[in-house]
């Protein structure tokens, strides 16, 4: 039993549950702060309307006082860019239209003075149909070493016209299609769980092993400090590749309960992971491999963190969970456990480059009316100001989380996504592939806004900019928030500051149950309260020291708003008396 106590007189008598012990290990990565860079759209030196890596290397001191530990950097390396570089045609090499080899050593190297680590995408599931690996297999033809660098099969049905299974790709439509032989005939299908451009690499060759080793060295030996690996649970397939009734991307529904669907999960694939730690152990600095795993239940997903495989994986059932206290309790506490009783950090994510952006997603109060990933001109508008309270809020406790995080470039800025984006600009393959039925990732990937006076907001100089900004980011631009105390960047440094010295990454989760109300979310990490008003009322606050809050207006009064986040010290508060007693 715990006592909170305010100036001497009891606040509430509680009894804590105890859900997660101090960290076991000190390894950097199992409290880092880890900060997504998506090159296109972080900074433009150029002009050319296309971020780039010199934009990269100008901007990271920005970075550096938000004190990361590390950015990852969505893909750079030579690609059509048909889905956004995650269609590699080059795995060793940068994209002119990102720079070059010289421009990321350039990077890395600035980071390094910063203290700052470079993690970068890998994608081992597919390349892009431009790789010289794949132009290779469409010359040898049928039965040759290069075709079975890829899954390529005959069709079915007599005239071999009918895909070799019911597969869908993650973009909409058939994951297959079918190649003209050299000799000019219609013939062999290959398979792409994406778009047509992106063909999967055959995983049983050892051959494909091989090459990734050595793409995992290349990078390795110019001083990456590890890799975020794509669609990781998708690189082995089921033996016959037999036909699937589930959901294209393989998660559980209600008629395929924990399900393993025959392109995702496969027992076989975590030998790769097994292998690939090894390599890394090679190198020097505590270098890291993070799954991007969509598996569920969170159970399973542990497999991909076990000591000898990744160090990291994200968790998405957090990312999916709106804005209902319970729902939230419920995933932190299994998300805890569930990682925990394998030794491995949790990971905490709001927003990446293929979501929502979370400012908006708490800003949408029905469902969106089209089906899709994105929300565009025709949908319900987000509340822009009670998504921009709610993310703030939400952001808050995510960084009072013990355990990983993982931030998108913008949302430091509190950057909605752009929902009124004129379908035109659309670049996403999901767009594409369904006419429109899925609106795709655009309006997350939006160049970000640095100087609201300036044209294109100082994305670069010359104005371009390959996606349009809202006109509303204006005001959210970093120079206009950078010295303004109650501003979104403001309350993340503040946040980021106070994770590192009061170690809360490192730290513990005590629930405090029932705290006001079942809508108020509160634990304790390392002697500080953390309380989350999801419900529509104000609560009191407790008399202790307030660390941070993202209800400046309230706090005279003590008390915490709806869709507002506090942190208060326990320990040392300058109260009257113990302000917290064992
Ligand atoms: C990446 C997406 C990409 C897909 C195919 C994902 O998980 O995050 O942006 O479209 O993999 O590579």
């Amino acid at each position: 039993m715990k006592t909170i106590t305010s100036n001497g007189s009891d606040v509430s008598t509680v009894k804590l549950v105890p859900v997660h012990p101090a960290d076991h290990g000190t390894e950097w990565w199992r409290s880092s702060v880890i900060y997504q860079i998506y090159p296109r759209s972080f900074r433009d030196l150029n002009g050319d309307g296309e971020g780039d890596l010199p934009g990269i290397t100008a901007e990271l001191h920005q970075l550096a006082a938000l004190d990361v530990d590390a950015v990852w950097l969505s893909p750079f390396y030579v690609s059509p860019q048909r889905d956004g570089g995650y269609d590699v045609a080059d795995y060793c090499d940068v994209d002119p239209l990102f720079g070059t080899l010289g421009d990321f050593d350039a990077l890395v190297a600035r980071a390094d003075s910063l203290g700052i680590k470079v993690i970068v995408d890998l994608v081992p599931n597919h390349c892009s149909s431009d790789h010289v690996l794949f132009q290779a297999a469409l010359k040898a033809g049928p039965g040759s070493p290069e075709r079975e660098m890829f899954v390529f099969r005959d069709g079915r049905g007599p005239a071999g016209d009918l895909p070799p299974n019911n597969w869908e790709s993650h973009f909409g439509g058939p994951a297959w299609t079918r190649v003209t032989e050299p000799s000019g005939e219609p013939g062999q299908w290959y398979v792409h769980l994406f778009d047509s451009s992106q063909p999967d690499f055959n995983w049983d060759n050892p051959a494909v092993h091989a090459e990734f080793e050595r793409i995992l060295r290349f990078w390795l030996n110019r001083g990456v400090a590890g890799f975020r690996v794509d669609v990781a649970h998708a690189l082995i397939k089921a033996q016959g590749l037999p036909d699937w009734h589930g959901r294209p991307d393989g998660v559980s529904t209600d008629d395929f309960p924990g399900h393993l669907a025959p392109m995702f999960g496969q027992p076989e694939i975590h030998a790769i992971y097994r292998h690939w730690r090894e390599v890394l152990a090679e190198f020097d600095g505590e270098r890291i491999l993070c799954a991007e795993a969509s598996i569920d239940p969170l159970s399973r997903l542990t497999n991909w963190v076990m000591p000898d495989q990744m160090h990291q994986a994200f968790n998405f059932a957090y990312l999916a969970t709106g804005w209902d206290a319970e729902a939230l309790k419920k995933v932190i506490e299994n998300s805890l456990r569930m990682f925990d009783s394998v030794g491995a950090p949790t990971t905490w994510v709001l927003s990446n480059h293929d979501v929502v952006r979370h400012a908006t997603r708490f800003g949408i109060t029905e469902v969106p009316a089209r089906p899709g990933d994105g929300i565009g001109p025709e949908d319900e508008q987000p509340d822009a100001a009670l998504g921009l309270r709610r993310a703030k809020a939400a952001s808050m406790l995510m960084l009072a989380l013990p355990g990983g995080v993982y931030l998108y470039q913008g949302e430091e800025l509190g950057l909605p996504d752009h929902t009124s984006l004129e379908h035109g600009f659309r670049q996403d393959p999901a767009f594409r592939r369904t006419a429109g039925e899925r609106l795709g990732r655009d309006g997350c990937r939006v160049p970000l806004p640095w100087d609201h006076a300036a044209p294109a907001l100082g994305f670069n100089s010359s104005g371009e900019a390959w996606l349009p900004q809202p006109s509303e980011w204006a005001g959210l631009s970093r120079n206009v928030q950078h010295a303004d105390p109650s501003s979104v960047l403001s309350l993340y440094r503040r946040a980021l500051q106070l994770r590192r010295s009061e170690q809360l990454g490192a730290g513990s989760l005590d629930w405090v149950p029932d705290f006001e109300t079942p809508e108020c979310v509160a634990f304790i990490n390392n002697g500080v309260l953390v309380l989350l008003n999801m419900g529509e009322k104000a609560v009191e606050i407790p008399a202790l020291d307030i660390l941070l809050t993202t209800d400046e207006e309230l706090a005279g009064q003590r008390k915490l708003g709806p869709a507002h986040c506090v942190w208060l010290r326990l320990k040392n508060s300058g109260v009257a008396g113990d302000s917290w007693q064992e």
